[in-house]
């Protein structure tokens, strides 16, 4: 038996014995072998993704942007029931595909797939899938595919959870300039609409030296912009051998040379702290935008969801944010229809939209996850009750992030160029530190680079301007 200093190593090695099983086909087939990632879901699962697609990659797989791969990836979600109703649609699909290419291997990971109902369903109806695994294992992907391959039957490997973290296996970025980084796993909080913390399992952070060590590679390839991702990353840091908070993390991430701009993903209201505000007021490179889910404006139903704040909370905390960091873009998660809401519990909702005056929101309509404690609560409201509150509530959103969206007409501002515009020629689009995107006349060769443009006319959730120099 060969000896491995660590997993990575392992997984290294069985990345090398498929490249020879690559490698083989591909000669048989007289093209390379394809593969293909189609991801649901948040910023976790599209990180997760270019870690699946860093391992397939290693192995010799070709990239492809179709679904007609050699090897096909579903990377699920299962945060709404829309989500996995998207995946089954999908799975029809593939299951032509797979008849008129026997060969194809497909594979399903991610969130949903820590559910036992879906597991079960898969089976018994979906017997063409190859390769079933869920969140806590992805770095076994090259592991799980060669158990495939030798075996030749559907091989399923799911964990309950884990405290493991694997460093140091290969990644393909999206983007050159700009990437995810996980500073966190996992979440504690079990806000009681939500799966999340049942398909990730518990909060586990990484290492800030790895953490660190990660970004300085990446921006020595390159990106200029990084998002922490965590499903909470207040409470970064609580559980490492030598305890850090948030905070700390991010006055250490800003002093990496070449790095220009740091963002996050998620806070949560009822532990963002004094010290989080302060070094975002005090930082050059985190951006001034907040952007922190309130989820309803109702009290009594934010007890209901168990998310330790009450709407006077949350609307004190918005307060003290704008007045310590002037001109902090602020966004938000809402949710409509949350069993048991009254008329007068949503209008706590649009109060605190109107008061804090978001620069835009994502809004959802709820959703039953079977297993939540919200799941078997009595009172579900009417389809059509939720309807008609979620378009009173998009109409005053579209106002507040149009009041909002003028006030920077005529400043100049930081942008870091992400692509060509697609509608007009000699345009590219590039995003402001408020992520909104502003479009102006430039070429190819700037994508990836920062230049500072003037704002010259906004349209309600984008602008437009024209680069000057300085
Ligand atoms: N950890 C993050 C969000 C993760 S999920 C946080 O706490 O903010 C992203 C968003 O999906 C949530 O903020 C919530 O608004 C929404 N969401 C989660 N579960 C939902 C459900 N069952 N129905 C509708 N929306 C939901
Ligand atoms: Fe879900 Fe709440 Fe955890 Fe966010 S904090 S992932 S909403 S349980
Ligand atoms: Fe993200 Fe969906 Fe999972 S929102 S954490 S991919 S359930």
């Amino acid at each position: 038996m060969q000896e491995f200093k660590n997993e990575s190593e392992r997984q290294y090695d069985y990345m090398e014995q498929m490249k020879l099983w690559v490698s083989k086909k591909s000669k048989e087939k007289g093209s390379p072998l394809t593969c293909h990632v189609t991801t649901f879901g948040c910023q976790m699962n599209e990180k997760d993704s270019e870690k699946l697609l860093g391992i397939l990659e290693t192995m010799g797989y070709q990239e492809v942007d179709t679904e007609e791969a050699d090897l096909l990836l579903y990377n699920t979600c299962t945060v709404r029931e829309n989500a996995n109703t998207k995946l089954y649609g999908h799975l029809g699909q593939v299951k032509k595909m797979k008849e008129k290419n026997p060969q194809m291997i497909i594979g399903l990971c991610g969130c949903m797939m820590q559910e036992p109902h879906v597991i079960e369903k898969i089976r018994a109806s979906y017997r063409f899938v190859d390769l079933i695994f869920g969140t806590h294992n992805i770095f076994k992907l090259a592991e799980l595919l060669k158990a495939r391959v030798d075996s030749g039957s559907m091989i399923v490997d799911i964990w309950k959870d884990t405290s493991h973290i694997v460093e140091d296996l290969p990644s393909d970025r999206k983007f050159s300039f700009k990437c995810g980084v996980n500073i966190m796993y996992g979440c504690n909080n079990f806000c009681s609409y939500c799966i999340v913390p049942y398909v990730r399992g518990r909060e586990r952070s990484r290492k800030p030296e790895d953490i660190i060590k990660e970004i300085k590679q990446v921006v020595s390839e390159g990106v200029k912009e990084v998002m922490l991702l965590g499903q909470n990353v207040n409470s970064y840091g609580k559980t490492l051998e030598n305890p850090m908070t948030f905070a700390q993390l991010l006055k250490e991430v800003e002093k990496i040379e070449g790095l220009e701009r740091i963002r996050f993903m998620t806070p949560h209201p009822k532990d963002l702290s004094d010290e989080l505000i302060q070094v975002m007021a005090e930082s050059k490179k985190v951006c001034s935008h907040m952007h922190l889910p309130m989820q309803s404006g109702s009290s009594r139903l934010l007890k209901e969801m168990n998310r330790h704040y009450t709407k006077e909370q949350y609307l004190a905390l918005a307060q003290k944010i704008k007045d310590q960091i002037p001109g902090v873009s602020f966004t938000t998660d809402i949710i409509v229809g949350f069993p048991g809401e009254t008329e007068e519990d949503f209008e706590d909702t649009l109060d605190v939209v109107r008061k804090v005056g978001f620069d835009s929101a994502y809004t959802y309509v709820y959703s039953k996850r079977t297993g939540t404690p919200a799941a078997s609560m009595e009172n579900q409201v009417d389809k059509d009750v939720i309807k008609k509150r979620f378009d009173r509530l998009l109409a005053l959103l579209k106002e507040t992030s149009a009041k909002n969206c003028k006030k920077k007409v005529g400043a100049t501002e930081k942008v870091l160029i992400e692509e060509m515009n697609s509608h007009e020629e000699g345009m590219v689009t590039g995003r402001l530190e408020n992520n909104l995107l502003v479009h102006f006349k430039g070429c190819r060769e700037q994508i990836g680079s920062m230049v500072n443009v003037k704002i010259t006319e906004e349209k309600g959730f984008y602008y437009m301007g024209e680069q000057v120099n300085g």
